[in-house]
């Protein structure tokens, strides 16, 4: 099995892509996670899904192609000229809203929420803000994250910082994970329901 060959792109991938080239934004994720993010997505129906980060909205792309009419979701980032790109080829789905923010001032303030998934791509809710993330998740709700095998544009210093973080999810009581060394190197973290006792 050849696992790059994707069969079914979103329509607004080539899009998103080629606006992503033209403004040299290096941060884009890959296919293959947007197709894991989209079979993510559609296993929670009705669902109330989480992106940190927006970026130029591929991984929104395949989120969305990912849920059913009555799930939602909310991408956060800070940079409004990257959204931009988002915005103007995902805009029109009312499914989704945007929120041009820190992603940590987004976590604080969404507390009393519960989210589905969670798509968690920069600093806030991965390696900050940790916590926070998690405690969003509803039972049986996914965190996923991704680019823990090294990549081209890790800055110095962060190569340490990605085992310190897989061991720190793998401590947290109440969640089952595991390590996927696939892609760009992800993670799937799911909150468990009650404890079984007989
Ligand atoms: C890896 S990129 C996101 C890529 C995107 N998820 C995709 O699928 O292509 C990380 C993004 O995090 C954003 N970002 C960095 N610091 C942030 C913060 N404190 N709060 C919110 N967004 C932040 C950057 O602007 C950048 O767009």
């Amino acid at each position: 099995m050849e696992d790059t060959e994707i069969h079914r792109y979103p329509s607004a991938i080539r899009g998103i892509t080629a606006a992503t080239e033209a403004m040299s934004f290096d941060m884009i994720s890959e296919a293959r996670v947007g197709a894991l993010l989209a079979t993510l997505a559609a296993s929670k129906p009705g669902g109330s899904i989480l992106e940190l980060d927006t970026g130029t909205g591929h991984g929104t792309a395949w989120l969305l192609a990912g849920m059913d009419a009555a799930a939602t979701l909310d991408t956060v980032d800070t940079d409004s000229a990257v959204v931009a790109v988002a915005q103007r080829h995902l805009g029109a789905d009312h499914r989704l809203r945007f929120h041009v923010m820190d992603g940590a001032v987004f976590l604080n303030a969404a507390a009393s929420r519960q989210f589905d998934l969670i798509y968690a791509d920069a600093l806030p809710g991965k390696l900050s803000h940790l916590d926070e993330a998690l405690s969003l998740l509803r039972p049986g709700g996914i965190y996923v994250i991704d680019d823990l095998l090294p990549q081209a544009n890790w800055p110095s210093g962060h190569a340490p910082k990605v085992p310190a973080l897989i061991q720190d999810i793998e401590q947290h009581d109440g969640f089952t994970t595991v390590r996927l060394a696939w892609a760009s190197g992800l993670m799937l973290v799911v909150r468990r329901g009650n404890p079984y006792t007989s």
